[in-house]
């Protein structure tokens, strides 16, 4: 599938939200906390996740870079700058089902990565569930180093 990677417009955030929603099922932290405690506060996992993007709009929105084929949104990378610590963080990264297993999460990745040398940064990170093989995958082979794992509690009140 032949795709663009453009800058996000504030315009594309519903579509995200949706693209997010229905990619991170499965591989998303808010979807295992649901699992274990249920619906917390009136609130679904999906809810939840569709917030991470918003919030990353709201944070960066010039460092969220969209991926479009035939004028639609397939995929998109999001990422927040730490300039004094010369840092890049990559938030959240989807890409439609349809379009997975072409190169365009990597791409997406590069483009980050060059907007983040642009941005003068010393260096990038991102994270992922132990649950998401894909990721486990990707990650190291655009040139990223497991530094740490991190185990997650939750509990009701
Ligand atoms: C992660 C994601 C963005 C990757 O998008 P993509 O366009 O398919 O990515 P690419 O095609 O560039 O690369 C996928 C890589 O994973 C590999 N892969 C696919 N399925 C795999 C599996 N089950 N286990 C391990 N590796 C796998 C592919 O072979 C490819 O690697 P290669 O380039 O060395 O062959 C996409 O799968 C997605 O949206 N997933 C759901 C949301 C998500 O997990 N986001 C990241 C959160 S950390």
């Amino acid at each position: 599938m032949k795709s663009t990677i453009r800058p996000f417009h504030p315009e594309d955030l519903d579509a995200l939200k949706r693209l997010t929603v229905e990619s991170f099922k499965g591989v998303t932290l808010e979807q295992n906390v649901e699992h274990c405690l249920g619906v917390l506060n009136g609130h679904d996992w999906r809810w939840r996740k569709a917030r991470h993007i918003a919030d990353d709009a709201t944070a960066n929105p010039s460092g969220i870079f969209v991926a479009e084929s035939d004028g639609q949104i397939i995929g998109y990378i999001s990422t927040l700058i730490d300039r004094d610590a010369g840092k890049g963080r990559i938030p959240n990264l989807a890409v439609d089902g349809a379009a997975r297993g072409e190169g365009l999460g990597r791409r997406l990745i590069e483009h980050a990565l060059d907007y983040f040398r642009r941005e003068g940064l010393a260096y990038a990170i991102i994270e992922t569930m132990a649950q998401n093989e894909i990721g486990q995958h990707l990650y190291p082979s655009c040139g990223f180093v497991e530094v740490a794992r991190q185990v997650h509690f939750a509990r009701k009140l």
